[in-house]
């Protein structure tokens, strides 16, 4: 049985236009299921449109008209964006469609035969006359510290102090300007814990994840219970009602990945193929994509639901970073926040993306960086000056190649023996190593140019035979190129297929050398990046560039983000490090204090009889019953602080958004075998 690969990209939300972030994603995916293809391996690639949650409901009624006009624009919008760019998906879904209900039918039933779905009553703010809960980014009002009016529920701008969505004074809804109230509703939750054991192995087992995003999680969330997931919004919300919960509807993170079944199975549908081959069978490697913002919904969430309900797991969960641009976050002011589209206006090759993505990814989880002006040598100096310019100075001096293969140094050989380094190199998702592979025989063909000088042939009749050799030669190692940048420049690949008379189809086109054909007219295959069309590029994309559309989906924070990194503080000496004393301390007691929003009461102890209480922002986090008896590190010696409940004796040390205590936090766990009272250095 011939093995299946099926690979994925994160479906982006329908709520806004394709970025350069997204891009990156989808050229990672595009470059390794071009390989798979070209290395004659059966691939299906699949992706879609996310079109569901509150975000695009809010969208849609603010632009007055339906979600379903707002998605299908979208829709197109994002398809003519990838196909622009030379992504190609064999399966392209969407999340609104009837396969997707019926898959997440299924999905729910298993849930439900298995025990796992329960009910639980959710304290949230509402929106009253909107008639909707609100995400807390959805609340703002006057910062309780310093006055600042118009900060966001959790943090302030301007001192940037931080409480909860309840400490704002004149808090209001950004959807209608009224104010917010807590309601309570319930929702339905699934739980994890049950699947722990699955999950631990699933996501420990060696080569399913990245070494890091591995630990992360056996760190943060296997090393504790597993909360329960809230799967459920109550109505109004834009997406599927939940059948056997009317007025209640699968929040957008519950179908969003079961847009990858049913974007597969409206494939087979169309293709006569079975569903069941590709998502129910052993003999199919099923490899997901994302970046590292939606790790633990395609590690945790995600897997729990396909284990649940019967399908294929995912042999590969391969993330990546974010995208900065020239050393920054993609920011609307500098311009840099740039979108498909735009790029494309200015009349900048999608090529030149394509190649500089795919000379900077690598196996890591680590941002990467667009340098602007670096893209514009990188693609001067490699494709036009190293690629392209074989072919042109050489493909217009002779009508034919030679029809035995002339001595070349053993170069070509060479350059065919490199074929697997660079196959493994793309497979593994390190298409930078391939770019460098390449350019090392890049170089070496042009020293093969630079010595047999074909130009200065060409000036001399009696050595019209040696110039056929040399350009039989150029050719063929310039065509081993192309081969081998064929997933990265597949329109490099179908022009010099068309000037050599023959298409490159297979990696393995790189074994053999072409003779004996004649050549094609020749026409300028690439040219030189174009630096006013950059300039031109940023410029459109600064907010003020009338035709610049609203860049930031409001959803993309919507999703927690566990792998964001924070600017990191001043740096501080090891004499003031030394200051805090850390301990190992066990939770003795936990108490819900019962007028705070956060805070637990607890009592820890030290080792001996030393105990020390604590008020720690851990209310929305955990439940007083998972802490006891666990250990916790502690600043042992923090000034005690008054509190309105009580003295607070230190602090536990824990994970998370800094402040945001009504937020997930993760506490920090010594190893077992750590000793109450133990110093932590
Ligand atoms: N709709 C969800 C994914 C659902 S998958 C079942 C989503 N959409 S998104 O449009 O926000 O992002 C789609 C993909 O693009 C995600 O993998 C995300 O990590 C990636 N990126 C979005 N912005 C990015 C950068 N700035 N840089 C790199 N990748 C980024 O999340
Ligand atoms: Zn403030």
């Amino acid at each position: 049985m011939t093995e299946r690969l099926l690979i994925t990209s994160g479906l982006p939300y329908a709520n806004g236009p394709l970025h350069f972030g997204h891009l990156l994603e989808h050229v990672m995916t595009d470059l390794w299921a071009r390989y798979q293809r070209l290395a004659g391996r059966r691939v299906l690639s699949v992706c879609g449109e996310d079109t569901h949650g509150t975000s695009i409901m809010i969208r849609a009624r603010a632009e007055g008209r339906s979600e379903e006009q707002l998605i299908a624009e979208m829709d197109a919008a994002h398809r003519r964006d990838l196909a622009d760019f030379g992504v190609h998906y064999d399966a392209y879904g969407s999340t609104h469609s009837p396969a997707t209900r019926r898959r997440c039918e299924v999905v729910w039933a298993a849930l439900r035969h298995a025990g796992l779905v329960q009910q639980r009553e959710v304290r949230q703010l509402f929106d009253p006359e909107v008639g909707t809960f609100l995400a807390d980014r959805f609340v703002k009002g006057t910062c309780p510290s310093c006055g600042a009016p118009d900060q966001y529920g959790d943090s302030c701008e301007r001192c940037g102090s931080t409480y909860t969505p309840a400490d704002l004074e004149r808090p209001y809804s950004t959807l209608s300007g009224a104010t917010p109230e807590y309601r309570t509703a319930p929702h339905l939750f699934v739980a994890l814990e049950p699947l722990r054991g699955f999950l631990t192995e699933f996501s420990q087992a060696p080569g399913t994840l990245q070494p890091e995003i591995a630990l992360f999680l056996a760190n943060n969330f296997l090393s504790a219970p597993l909360r329960d997931w809230d799967v459920s919004r109550p109505a109004p919300y834009f997406g599927f009602e939940i059948p056997d919960a009317p007025g209640h509807y699968w929040y957008v993170w519950f179908d969003a990945p079961i847009g990858y079944l049913s974007a597969t199975e409206e494939w087979c549908e169309a293709h006569g193929e079975r569903f069941e081959d590709w998502w129910c069978s052993e003999d199919t490697r099923i490899t997901h994509v994302i970046g590292k913002d939606i790790v633990y919904f395609h590690t945790l969430f995600w897997p729990a639901m396909l284990k649940v309900a019967g399908y294929g797991l995912p042999r590969r969960v391969q993330v990546h970073g974010f995208l900065t641009v020239n050393g920054e976050k993609m920011s609307k002011s500098r311009g840099t926040f740039v979108l498909a589209r735009t790029y494309l206006d200015a009349g900048l090759d999608p090529a030149y993306l394509r190649y500089y993505f795919a000379s900077k990814l690598g196996p890591e989880v680590h941002d990467l960086d667009l340098n602007l002006e670096e893209l514009v040598t990188k693609v001067n100096a490699d494709l036009i000056g190293k690629v392209v310019n074989l072919a042109s100075r050489t493909a217009r001096f002779v009508p034919r190649l030679c029809e035995q293969y002339p001595e070349d140094g053993g170069l070509f050989a060479a350059a065919a023996a490199q074929a697997e380094e660079i196959g493994a190199a793309y497979a593994g998702f390190e298409s930078g190593r391939a770019m460098r592979l390449i350019m090392a025989l890049a170089d070496r063909a042009n020293e093969y140019v630079a010595r047999e000088e074909p130009w200065a042939l060409k000036k001399e009749p009696a050595k019209l035979e040696r110039l056929r050799e040399v350009c039989t030669v150029a050719l063929n190692l310039y065509r081993q190129l192309v081969v081998y940048l064929a997933p990265v420049l597949p329109k490099l690949a179908e022009q010099t297929g068309a000037l050599l008379g023959a298409p490159i189809e297979r990696f393995s086109d790189a074994q053999r050398p072409l003779l004996g054909v004649t050549l094609g007219e020749f026409q300028p295959l690439m040219t030189r990046v174009d630096e006013r069309r950059i300039a031109a590029m940023l410029e459109a994309s600064r907010p003020a560039a009338a035709s610049a559309p609203e860049p930031t989906p409001p959803a993309a924070q919507a999703t927690a983000s566990p792998l964001e990194v924070e600017p990191l503080a001043p740096e501080c000496s090891l004499e003031d490090f030394q200051k805090i004393d850390l301990r190992v301390a066990r939770v003795l007691a936990a108490e819900a204090v019962p007028k705070a929003d956060k805070l637990l009461q607890l009592t820890l102890g030290l080792g001996g009889d030393v105990t020390r209480q604590v008020f720690a922002g851990l209310k929305a986090s955990y439940t007083p019953e998972q802490l006891v008896g666990r250990l916790v590190v502690v600043v042992a010696n923090l000034a005690p602080r008054p509190m309105k409940f009580g003295l607070s004796e230190g602090m536990v040390v824990a994970a998370g958004p800094p402040g945001k205590a009504v937020k997930q936090v993760y506490l920090l766990a010594p190893d077992s075998g750590a000793q109450p009272g133990e110093r932590v250095h």
